[in-house]
């Protein structure tokens, strides 16, 4: 497995719940497990995209799938409100999952960009699927990052924080490949598209929350990028004032896209 470039620190945890809450509007909107009554949640974290599918999808049985024991535990508390809900927690490694029955939805948010071999997760969720099953995904594809005005410290740490990401065995640009993974992983009717945001001076107000958002993400990683050496603390700083000065320049622009992908079994 690669190493986990965000760390499970409760800084992280709570970040992880602040992402869901901010990105769900353009996530969800695409995900449909109205049919499905039992859907896997790989790589779960601390709960905060199981809380949201929870909330969507009132009559699911929700099992949640995660590698590190801090998360699950989190996760237990995060979702205690849900305590009448049959929800399983599994303290498992997502590339070798053993399920006791066959699930008819699996959901996958930002966690295939952090594997080395994100088509052995793929291919185990196939398994693990009922013959109707269907399978959203939703990663990263960092290399569409754009900003205007083009600041240096900011594009310094984006280019060192991506390639510590590959360094470590993950790959941030790990979207552009799910089609592709998932035709390997045995999947078919495989639907991709593009989601995330452009935003200017025409809402600055949504451009000061996701540049809010993206501090906190680029934060995410810094103090192992430092550890490493790559990065000082007084860059990390300067890096965080870019994107404040993005957010207030009245040429500011944020550009990212992710991507999605949905896929049947049958
Ligand atoms: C960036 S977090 C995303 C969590 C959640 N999907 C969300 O969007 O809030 C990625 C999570 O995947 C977990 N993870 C990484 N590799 C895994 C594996 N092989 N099996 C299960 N979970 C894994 C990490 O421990 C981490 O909690």
């Amino acid at each position: 497995m690669a190493k986990y470039i965000h760390g499970y620190i409760p800084e992280e945890q709570e970040r992880l719940l602040d992402q869901a809450g901010v990105l769900a509007p353009l996530i969800y909107p695409w995900i449909d497990f109205s049919d499905c009554k039992h859907v896997l949640e790989i790589g779960s974290g601390v709960g905060a995209q199981s809380h949201i599918l929870l909330s969507l999808y009132p009559e699911i049985e929700l099992s949640c799938v995660e590698i590190e024991k801090k998360q699950v535990k989190k996760a237990r508390e995060n979702l205690r409100q849900f305590i009448d809900r049959k929800i399983h927690f599994l303290n498992q490694d997502a590339s070798k999952l053993e399920l006791k029955k066959e699930v008819d939805g699996v959901f996958i948010c930002w966690v295939l960009e952090h594997l080395d071999d994100p088509a052995s997760v793929l291919t185990k969720a196939f398994e693990n699927m009922s013959i109707d099953g269907t399978v959203f995904v939703t990663e990263v594809f960092n290399s569409s990052f754009q900003f205007y005005p083009k600041l240096p410290s900011l594009q310094k740490y984006y280019q060192v924080y991506n390639q510590f990401q590959r360094d470590l065995g993950g790959d941030p640009d790990v979207g552009l490949r799910l089609g592709n993974l998932l035709k390997e992983a045995g999947f078919l009717d495989i639907e991709l598209q593009g989601g995330g945001f452009h935003l200017d001076q025409t809402q600055p107000e949504e451009l000061r929350k996701i540049a809010t958002y993206w501090k906190g993400l680029m934060k995410s990683g810094s103090e192992a990028i430092i550890e490493a050496g790559l990065i000082s603390r007084g860059e990390v700083l300067q890096m965080e004032q870019d994107l404040d000065q993005i957010a207030s320049h009245p040429e500011g622009v944020l550009y990212y896209q992710f991507i999605q992908a949905k896929a049947k079994k049958q």
